[in-house]
């Protein structure tokens, strides 16, 4: 083992006969000390340049390892997979179930509705763009399930956004739960009920 040097006492000026560890180099008057790199030090320098080696070679030259970029293309599949899993899960439930009373559920559904749905329908879901869905006149379905359908798939062509794009199947549960809420709650200056009167049978003037 090589000895430590020996931690010289401060002076004023170092020369190279006071001190042997001094370089010959000088740059605005601040000189260097030939300090010997403790071992371990070097051994972790040493350690990086291997590991940047067989990193570049892992990763770029025989390509084995998965690179950010496909980790994320990856994870993202399978994301996708699982929602499209919890989405078919839903749309096979739907059909039986029943709206939420619990408050928790309801004061979610009340923010979703808010955030989401009041530009159309309105904050008190009298209707505006969107129908009343206080009354009694449905386009779609009366029954809680004709209503998740609605949320869940929209109806494009009219201008109903098809929420299962945008919104979790619990969040539309609790959104449809907060709308069954609202019915027969007669808010004030309605949107009139539209698209009720049964199609006119035609008329054939021949007959
Ligand atoms: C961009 C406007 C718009 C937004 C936002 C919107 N809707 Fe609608 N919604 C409509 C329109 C327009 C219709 C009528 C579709 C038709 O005529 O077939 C509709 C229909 C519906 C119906 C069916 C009504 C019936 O009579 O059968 C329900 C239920 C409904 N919306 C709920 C929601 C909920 C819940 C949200 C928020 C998550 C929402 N809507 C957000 C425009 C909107």
């Amino acid at each position: 083992m090589r000895m430590k040097p020996k931690l010289q006492p401060m002076r004023k000026t170092m020369t190279e006969e006071n001190e042997p560890l001094l370089l010959d180099h000088e740059a605005d008057g601040i000189r260097e000390l030939d300090n010997q790199l403790p071992r371990w030090w070097v051994w972790l320098f040493n350690a990086t340049i291997f590991f940047a080696g067989a990193y570049m070679l892992y990763y770029h030259v025989f390509d084995r390892g998965l690179l950010m970029e496909d980790e994320y293309r990856l994870e993202m599949a399978e994301g996708e997979k699982l929602k499209q899993a919890a989405l078919e899960r839903f749309e096979k439930e739907m059909m039986n179930m029943q709206p939420s009373q619990d408050p928790e559920v309801l004061a979610e559904g009340k923010q979703i509705f808010l955030t989401n749905c009041a530009p159309c329908h309105r904050a008190d879901g009298g209707g505006q763009v969107g129908p009343n869905l206080c009354d009694d006149y449905w386009i779609h379905g009366s029954e809680f399930k004709d209503n998740l359908r609605t949320i869940s798939n929209g109806v494009p062509e009219k201008g109903m956004v098809t929420w299962k794009t945008l919104l979790k199947p619990t969040q539309i549960y609790a959104v449809a739960s907060y709308i069954y809420t609202l019915r027969g709650s007669n808010p004030p200056n309605p949107k009139p009920p539209e698209n009720q009167a049964p199609a006119e049978p035609e008329v054939n003037p021949y007959e």
